[in-house]
């Protein structure tokens, strides 16, 4: 079946089988390299992605029932080719080693920041619990989302 979907932006069209995910054709038909595949199960929140700015784990979310909607990934929070003020601040704080979880807890920190411009260090620790890094120790990740919120 053909769907087709805003991506970061830009309309696009793909073909799928009614059991694809939308991970699998973010990945595989449309060479998305931003959105990774880690545990496949809702677990670790490598794939996720926003759908209609909510979000989503993209390995649990069939691709037909995003038709007409807007997928955004980290790549889709640039302007102009230039990070975003939450984006810089990961790069600042060394919130990424390997990267492969980043996407992921830039997403989650910026939906939580659009609804909560001033989070405690709960809330953070709360709105990344679904994200798995196996690198950092989490501690430069908070530390950059504290530094992205509002004071
Ligand atoms: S790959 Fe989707 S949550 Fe892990
Ligand atoms: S930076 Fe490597 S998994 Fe998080």
């Amino acid at each position: 079946m053909m769907i087709r979907f805003y991506l970061d932006g830009q309309l696009v069209e793909v073909d799928v089988k009614p059991t694809d995910t939308l991970l699998k054709v973010l990945v595989d038909k449309l060479g998305i390299t931003s959105v990774h595949y880690g545990c496949g199960e809702g677990s670790c929140g490598a794939c996720m992605v926003m759908v209609d700015g909510k979000l989503r784990y993209s390995c649990l979310t069939f691709a037909a029932s995003v038709n007409d909607k807007k997928i955004t990934t980290v790549a889709g929070l640039l302007s102009d080719h230039e990070l975003s003020p939450l984006q810089k601040k990961f790069v600042e704080n060394n919130a990424a080693q390997c990267g492969y979880c980043t996407p992921g807890m830039v997403l989650v920190a910026k939906a939580l920041l659009d609804k909560n411009p001033s989070p405690s260090d709960e809330e953070i620790f709360d709105a990344l619990a679904g994200n798995l890094c196996r690198c950092t120790g989490y501690v430069p990740i908070v530390k950059a989302v504290k530094s992205a919120a509002r004071r």
